[in-house]
This record gives structure tokens, C-alpha cells and sequence, in this order.
């Protein structure tokens, strides 16, 4: 089979999107600068930086640094709130025929009901993204994706905030000891969908002060570092998914992906879509690369379709 013959399109609630692949929420900004080295209208979908109701300035800095293969970011959610948003990004990226995934995220589960009925019937959102995960916070209790009853809580009130059409993709943390207890949290509340998942938290010192390397201590890491550990979790919950333990829902899978294998390593343990993040900081033309060799990864393992290869890590031992 010829690359050019495999069919990379998803569905994605009552649409069919083109490809599966996505950047990754904060690694595209609102898509402006990316646009200027790949047209927006190729991706299957964009994902925008997390939006909140009100302007933020995110964490003092220094607020990133490097560590081997990865790096550790403590943003903290910069952002210019939802109404900016909504009257200047927004239209540009319809305008450039970008299919919208808009992650949100409030400090209490009033914030993300108001930023989702801001963004009900506006034009090119395809989706809704929660961003319950964010590692940047001072206070970890606002973690709600830590724990399955707030989870449940910000997932329900959003759903049923948001257009019944629009699908709502809940973003999960890997630091808990149950990825399936919480991914099973969100899906009862109503989630369409799951992203998995957020940067995990990790420190630097530095040496030289003898003081942790970020201003805020603590940060998120991100990259190839954390590729075994999201693919694992993406594995985990679709087997739970598999066994009847969790009604499916389509996974969005992201953590280091640099490449088509990668996409094709998160398919095959049951990811529905991909998303591209930190590689975008040091290979912002990554995303059609990457579709490309994902053509050649199927094709040359007899996949007419991608979606032939989602969840093909799960076939019983003697397939
Ligand atoms: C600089 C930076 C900013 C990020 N900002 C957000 C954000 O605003 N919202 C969010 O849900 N995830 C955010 N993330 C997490 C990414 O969306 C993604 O889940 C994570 O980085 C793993 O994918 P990657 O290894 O391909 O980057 C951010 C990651 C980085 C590196």
C-alpha cells in the first residue's frame, strides 16, 4: 500500500476531521505563530493555550528550564481571559478554517461553566478541552483531576453548560495512583472524551543558588521524558474501556510526541487523536512531518485507515 492511499480522518462527535492530530493546549499559544509554518486548516484540529474568565499573568519567573530529554515548565496559565479570546482570536482562527478545541479551566467549577457558556455556538469551536490538570497552580488542592468526586463535579457542571452537540474532552493528570478511577469519574459525569495527559510534576536546583531552578519551586514536565508514562496511561484506560469497566469514550493521546512512530505507538495503546506540544518549542513545522511519517507507519504495516490502528495493542495474545 502507498502512503497516499491511507485515510488519516476521525471521526470526532458529529464531525469528520481530517487527521488526527492536534497541538497540544500551551504549546501553540492561539495558533498565530504556528500559522506562519503550518496552514491551520491541515491539522485535524488546534488546540488553544487553557482559557480562563478573567486575564492572568501566570507565575513570576524563571519559569521554565531543561532537563534531559524534557522540560519543566511552571506558566501557571497565562492568558488574556475568554472575552480577548472570544473577539480577536477566535475569528481569526475560523477565518483560517481552523477546527477548534478550546481548553478552559476556572479556579472554582463556577469559572469553567461560565467560560463554557462564553464559548456556546461560537464559530469554529469543535470542542471543549477542561483542563482539570494543570501541575502550575500554588495550591495542589486545585488539582481537581487529583480526585474522582471533583472531577466528577467539574465535568458535570460543564456538560451541561456547554451546547449538547459540542464535545467535552476532560485533560487528566498522570500524578495519581489511579488513572482508571478518575478517567471513570469523568466519563460517568458526562465527558465525551479524555486527554491524557498533562505535564507531570518535577523540580530542578540549581546549583549555582542553591535554590529550586523555577520561581514557583515546583513545574511541569513535559517531552520524550514522559512518553512511557502517558502511553501507559492511555493503555490502561482504554483496557478498562475494552473490559466494560468504563463506557468508551475516544482518547486523545499526548506526552513527547517527536514523531510518526510516536502517533503511532499512542494509537495502537488506544489513542482516537494525538497531540504534538513541547516538539513544537524546537520544530514548530513538526505537525505535517509527523502526518507524513504516520501515512508511512501505517501504510508499511498494511493499515488502510488510522482508525484500524486505535487500541491495536489490546488484541487478544493469539490474533
Ligand atoms: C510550555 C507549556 C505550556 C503548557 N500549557 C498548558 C495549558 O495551558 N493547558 C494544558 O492543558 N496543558 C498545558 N501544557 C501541557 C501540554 O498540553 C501537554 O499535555 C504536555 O506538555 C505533554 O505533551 P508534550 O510532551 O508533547 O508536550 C503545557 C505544556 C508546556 C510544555
Amino acid at each position: 500500500m502507498e502512503p497516499t492511499e491511507v485515510d488519516l480522518s476521525v471521526p470526532f462527535g458529529a464531525l469528520t476531521l481530517p487527521n488526527p492530530l492536534t497541538t497540544a493546549s500551551g504549546c501553540a499559544g492561539y495558533g498565530r505563530e504556528l500559522a506562519k509554518f503550518v496552514p491551520l486548516d491541515e491539522l485535524g484540529s488546534v488546540t488553544t493555550k487553557t482559557i480562563m474568565p478573567y486575564p492572568r499573568s501566570g507565575r513570576a519567573t524563571p519559569r521554565m528550564a531543561e532537563t534531559p530529554s524534557g522540560m519543566l515548565n511552571g506558566i501557571g496559565l497565562q492568558g488574556s481571559g475568554v472575552a480577548a479570546f472570544v473577539e480577536q482570536e477566535l475569528p481569526w482562527l475560523a477565518e483560517r478554517g481552523a477546527r477548534v478545541l478550546v481548553s478552559i479551566a476556572g479556579e472554582r467549577l463556577e469559572e469553567f461553566v461560565e467560560v463554557a457558556e462564553r464559548l456556546n455556538g461560537q464559530p469554529g469551536v469543535i470542542g471543549l478541552e477542561l483542563n482539570i490538570s494543570c501541575p502550575n497552580v500554588a495550591d495542589r488542592g486545585l488539582v481537581f483531576a487529583c480526585n474522582p468526586a471533583t472531577s466528577y463535579d467539574v465535568v458535570r457542571a460543564t456538560r451541561e453548560a456547554t451546547d449538547s452537540g459540542l464535545p467535552v474532552y476532560a485533560k487528566l493528570s498522570p500524578d495519581v495512583t489511579s488513572i482508571t478511577e478518575i478517567a471513570a469519574a469523568c466519563v460517568e459525569a458526562g465527558a465525551d472524551g479524555l486527554s491524557m495527559v498533562n505535564t507531570t510534576l518535577g523540580m530542578v536546583i540549581d546549583l549555582d543558588t542553591g535554590r529550586p531552578g523555577l520561581a514557583g519551586g515546583t513545574g511541569g514536565l513535559s517531552g520524550p521524558a514522559i512518553r512511557p508514562l502517558a502511553v501507559r496511561c492511555v493503555y490502561q484506560v482504554h483496557a478498562a474501556m475494552a473490559a466494560g469497566r468504563i463506557p468508551p469514550v475516544p482518547i486523545l493521546g499526548m506526552g513527547g510526541i517527536r514523531t510518526g512512530r510516536d502517533a503511532l505507538e499512542f494509537a495502537m495503546a488506544g489513542a482516537s487523536g494525538v497531540a504534538v506540544g513541547t516538539t513544537l518549542f524546537h520544530d514548530p513545522a513538526a505537525p505535517l512531518r509527523i502526518l507524513d511519517e504516520l501515512r508511512g507507519e501505517l501504510a508499511a504495516r498494511g493499515f488502510a485507515k488510522y482508525t484500524d490502528a486505535v487500541g491495536y495493542a489490546h488484541r487478544p495474545q493469539h490474533d
